[in-house]
């Protein structure tokens, strides 16, 4: 094999309570990405096309999809052309730069047979992160890489990523804001963060997280929206996102089972239990709330991606 075609969801990191730890793989955008050992001396290359394509500087160094390749290949002497098509939004908060990094992770490690595990895979995709981040959180790369729900245990050099299979009856709305976000977006948001947090609210997160994760096991739709209350990074990032709080609000009213920044935002993502709410009654209410504000907003009924990144 000397070529390989991959697609890789988008996914939504923190679902409130799991800073840096959970991400939900999400069928609503994708990217392609195509590697391809070609016979010239050309090192690596990386060509980005599609949603945003021109924004993303083509430095191997400074784009995701480079940082990973040029990580994976290392010293091996081969020529590689990369094409990464973009479906999925940059600088929403929907793992943009993390579903590149996978698709890149993934493609390589088979392409070039590197045998890599799905700890090392997701590994060398949160790499990536560095690029557009300038830290390497694994949250959205999990999801992306395994699909599902991932909780990433990572500390200094070690990492590892469990998966759980989300409830069949649980939907997402997404409310996707059309607001101007900065350069270096995640970067920004990550700065806002507060550098200690009170004791009951350490409580809280640790309550509200192991919620998530018991919601996930027992398929509790309702136990994993509770669980999504955050009381440490959303307050802090809130500010960065007009409207969010009667967004919040508005979708709770809906019938939203729990209601968190998506990722780094400014997307804001509802769970619901379709089984006894309407995920689209929850999306045009939190629209209608974003544009009750000022703030033009799309909105979009999605599913998890139960794959992650898939052959295309
Ligand atoms: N966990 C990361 C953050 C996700 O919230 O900063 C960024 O996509």
């Amino acid at each position: 094999m000397n070529k390989i075609k991959v697609k890789a969801p988008c996914s939504s990191a923190n679902l409130g309570s799991g800073f840096d730890v959970f991400g939900l793989a999400l069928e609503a955008f994708h990217d392609t990405l195509t590697a391809e050992i070609v016979d010239a001396d050309i090192g690596i290359t990386v060509e980005y096309k599609g949603l945003g394509a021109e924004g993303i500087p083509t430095a191997l160094e400074r784009n995701t999809a480079g940082l990973v390749a040029k990580t994976l290949v290392a010293n091996r002497h081969v020529a590689i052309k990369i094409l990464v098509e973009k479906g999925i939004p940059l600088k929403m908060g929907l793992g943009s730069s993390g579903a590149t990094a996978a698709a890149c992770a993934v493609a390589l490690n088979e392409l070039l047979g590197l045998g890599l595990s799905k700890n090392e895979v997701v590994k060398a995709a949160a790499m990536g992160e560095v690029a557009a981040a300038g830290a390497s959180h694994a949250d959205n790369v999990a999801a992306s890489v395994l699909g599902g729900f991932t909780i990433v245990q990572s500390w200094g050099d070690e990492l590892y990523v469990a998966r759980l299979d989300p409830p069949r009856n649980l939907e997402v709305a997404l409310a996707l804001p059309l607001i101007e976000t900065p350069e270096n977006k995640t970067a920004k948001a990550r700065a806002v963060l507060p550098r200690s947090v009170g004791f009951t609210d350490a409580v809280a997160n640790a309550r509200n997280a192991a919620s998530v994760v018991a919601g996930f096991h027992l398929g509790d739709v309702e136990m994993i929206g509770r669980g999504m209350t955050d009381l440490i990074v959303e307050p802090a990032r809130k500010q960065l996102i007009p409207g969010f709080d009667s967004v919040k609000k508005a979708a709770f009213n809906a019938g939203a089972a729990g209601v968190a920044i998506s990722g780094a935002g400014p997307a804001v993502i509802a769970v619901v239990d379709s089984a006894k709410k309407s995920t689209a009654n929850v999306a045009s209410a939190m629209k209608e709330a974003f544009e009750t504000e000022g703030v033009k907003c799309q909105a979009r009924c999605t599913k998890p991606s139960l794959t992650g990144v898939v052959k295309a």
